[in-house]
């Protein structure tokens, strides 16, 4: 096994199962989220209007009804709305996290639920009825509102997600397929599918002097920021943003929503703190999705599963408004060894909202579709499926050539062997019955590029010895106060109880906040250098003050361990230390620079999944039985949060696989699930049994604390070790997700009472 040791320092907390520290606060409701921070002076309620077209304008508006209304303040729309840059062309280069987004800012519809009007009044009750007041008749265009009967007019955007190459090619693709002895050429659609985070996107925006301060939902303070400001058009100085509690995010809080610039503009009319939020329904077409993927993948091999030719060509919508190209098959590029390889993006415009990064872009659809077409190599050669991938374990990257900083993917298999049992997995698919329940075993591989960013920290310390680390970095529910918590008390060698994270705030130290799994390491590593540069300030106060009882020792025989300044036989506390060199307290702060390691290594993390399903052989109904997923991540800065996370991911695999689908009305262009009561996801009875466990590992070529990113890594692949345990119990192979039962009846063995 490849894998580096571990390295640990002292005191050993960077790791441990740390509870949340942000725990006790969240289930007792005490942790305030944006809607329910309380701002100093009443504030106004605003509840959106949304276009009841796909495409169009408002021919007429009348607000009239809706302003008499009891307790309406204001109604905005496009006649009254305040002057905001143009929006500009659907793809600029590099600012789509920083652009302005006008809201109500002409008459044109550009997709269903637009917001067309701000209702502004004393209750929220009161200005969500009085929106219904507002009679509006459009003209209606007619819209492109499915991919599929539009394939022929998709294009090549320039580049895809995070500016990687929109298409790849090595060797000879073509001949290679055309000359191996055994192939694989399937079609695979993945659907829309919607975030839901359990926190809608909400605002409090209010105003002092010239200066904004918003409470807002969102994974990135310096994003919403920079957004807002380019909106409003005022300096990036004058908005404030507060975010220390998200519930959740999940790729859609990265950019600021509707909600937030009309909150912004209202309250700057008013004179006067304004809410706005999202409504469930609302999110669904307001604040992004995952597009909806036609994927074409041909495989070729020889006899004995040694991979030729490698094909990934994807075509996913994009908005007409917006252009967003998910990363689609940029994890083929990685995965699997073979000489000849091709991969390829191409976007059909349609008329809904852009979309949006979705919990591993790209990565998730992508695999889902690609280990399922492996799992057809498999069958189709009659090799184990993990016999197949270990006989296409590459030794470099194969499209990069370029060596991996770690890479093990068949530890990850062998461990998920072991512990699942796979050597009971039905070796003929619909062989193993209970009952009338059919037994599928199936599993897949998962591989995440690993990503790390410029961010900076601060660390205090007080005399009473209290250590206070600051960031705008997020908690969206994964743990960064727990991790963060854990990295500076080990980095300074204090008590975990002494020390406090702040998190969520623009005037504190920017990060790149939580998106694209580099949280922890970002942030992490930025406390770390601020911890490191204030326990230097430290150490170096201890042997130079005239009254320090460490007068005189050397640096390196001096260190901080459980809150004391130790040297051999001598010691004071930091507190004690503080007091006499500080008493108005010691800071220091810690930056750490993008890295580019990314560039000589091929650097990801990796796992296995591994299903066991049961599907009624009478109704098709299927049941997820058990899940495991093994991954080896780098360094696991706390054990308990880090599985949770992967769960989380793998869950939203088994929904990928089997429920989640965003329908929309091919007619008029409308999300028509858009709630939790028709938008599925896995919930607690879907999910019997899942567990999550680690490879150890250490790599030190991505950060200094040796970790990878793990927030997306759990969902990539999950669904496809759903979907082949399906396979594998029915002998049927759906290529359009969600399997549901209706895909699978009209094919379902016959199994006699
Ligand atoms: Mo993530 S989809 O970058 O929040």
């Amino acid at each position: 096994m490849a894998t580096n040791a571990a390295k640990t320092t002292a005191s050993h907390l960077i790791g441990q199962p740390v509870d949340r520290v942000d725990g006790v606060l969240k289930v007792t409701g005490r942790a305030k989220y944006a809607y329910e921070t309380a701002p100093s002076g009443m504030p106004a309620y605003g509840f959106i209007r949304g276009a009841a077209i796909g495409k169009g304008r408002i021919a007429t508006i009348d607000t009239s009804a809706a302003e008499k209304a009891p307790g309406v303040i204001m109604v905005m729309t496009h006649r009254n709305a305040p002057a905001q840059p143009e929006f500009g062309p659907p793809r600029i280069k590099g600012p789509v996290f920083v652009r302005a987004r006008p809201v109500l800012a002409n008459d044109q519809v550009t997709y269903f639920d637009q917001p067309v009007a701000l209702v502004v009044a004393e209750t929220f009750e009161a200005a969500r009825s009085a929106a219904a007041l507002i009679r509006i008749d459009y003209a209606r265009d007619g819209g492109v509102f499915d991919v599929e009967s539009h394939v022929g007019d998709a294009y090549r955007p320039e580049t895809i997600n995070a500016g990687m190459a929109t298409d790849t090619a090595v060797g000879n693709f073509d001949q290679a397929f055309a000359d191996a002895p055994v192939t694989i050429n399937a079609e695979y659609r993945t659907p829309f599918e919607n975030h839901c985070p359990m926190e809608p996107h909400a605002t409090l925006a209010s105003w002092s002097g010239d200066e904004l301060t918003l409470h807002t939902s969102t994974q990135t303070i310096a994003n919403i920021r920079a957004g807002v400001s380019a909106t409003l058009q005022i300096p990036p100085e004058k908005v404030r943003v507060i975010s220390p509690y998200v519930g959740g995010g999940f790729g859609s809080k990265l950019i600021p929503h509707a909600e937030a610039i009309l909150a912004a503009l209202a309250a700057r009319s008013l004179r006067r703190p304004v809410k706005v939020a999202l409504t469930r329904q609302q999110m669904f077409a307001n604040a992004g999705h995952r597009p909806m993927m036609l994927q074409s993948i041909r495989l070729g091999a020889d006899r004995q599963g040694k991979l030729s030719a490698i094909g990934h060509d994807v075509v996913s919508s994009t908005a007409r408004a917006e252009e967003f190209a998910e990363q689609t098959a940029t994890s083929t590029r990685s995965l699997y060894a073979a000489p000849n390889r091709r991969t390829s993006h191409r976007l059909v415009r349609m008329d809904v909202h852009r979309g949006e990064w979705m919990r591993a872009p790209g990565e998730a659809p992508g695999m889902l579709a690609f280990e399922c077409a492996m799992d057809e190599l498999a069958v189709a050669l009659e090799i184990d499926p993990i016999e197949l991938r270990i006989r296409n374990e590459p030794d470099r990257d194969p499209e990069r050539n370029v060596p991996f900083s770690t890479r093990n993917l068949i530890a990850c298999m062998r461990e998920g062997v072991r512990r699942f049992g796979w050597d009971k997995r039905p070796a003929t698919p619909a062989s193993r019955r209970e009952g009338r329940t059919l037994i599928g075993y199936g599993m897949s591989s998962a591989i995440r590029p690993n990503y790390f960013q410029e961010a900076s920290a601060r660390a205090s310390i007080s005399k009473d010895g209290q250590v206070i680390a600051q960031c705008d970095m997020t908690d969206i529910g994964t743990g960064t106060y727990t991790i963060l918590t854990q990295i500076a008390a080990e980095t300074l060698g204090v008590p975990i109880d002494t020390v406090k994270v702040q998190l969520g705030d623009s005037s504190f130290p920017r990060t790149p906040g939580s998106g694209g799994s580099w949280g922890a390491a970002t942030s992490g590593s930025a406390v770390h250098a601020a911890c490191t540069a204030l326990k230097q300030k430290l150490l170096e106060a201890a042997r130079q003050h005239e009254k320090s009882p460490l007068k005189g020792v050397n640096t390196d025989e001096l260190n901080i361990v459980d809150g004391q300044v130790l040297s051999a036989g001598r010691r004071m506390s930091v507190a004690d230390l503080v007091g006499m060199i500080a008493p108005e307290g010691l800071s220091a702060d810690g930056k750490v620079a993008a890295a580019d390691t990314y560039k000589t290594y091929s650097q990801h993390a990796f796992g296995a999944h591994f299903a066991e399903v049961g599907v009624d052989c009478d109704t098709g109904e299927i049941r997820l039985r058990r899940m495991l997923g093994v991954f080896a991540a780098g360094r696991i800065l706390n054990a308990k949060t880090a599985r949770s996370q992967l769960i989380g991911g793998m869950i939203w695999g088994v929904g990928a696989a089997l429920l989640e689908e965003g329908v929309i009305d091919k007619r008029y262009g409308q999300f028509v699930n858009h709630d939790l009561a028709e938008y599925h996801v896995a919930v607690n009875a879907d999910v019997p049994k899942v567990d999550a466990v680690f490879v150890e590992e250490y790599d030190d070529k991505t950060n200094p604390l040796g970790s990878k990113g793990i927030g997306e890594l759990g969902i990539c692949g999950a669904g496809a070790s759903v979907a082949n345990a399906v396979y594998n119990a029915t002998g049927i192979r759906v290529r359009e997700f969600p399997i549901t039962l209706d895909k699978l009846l009209p094919d379902m063995p016959l199994v006699a009472i």
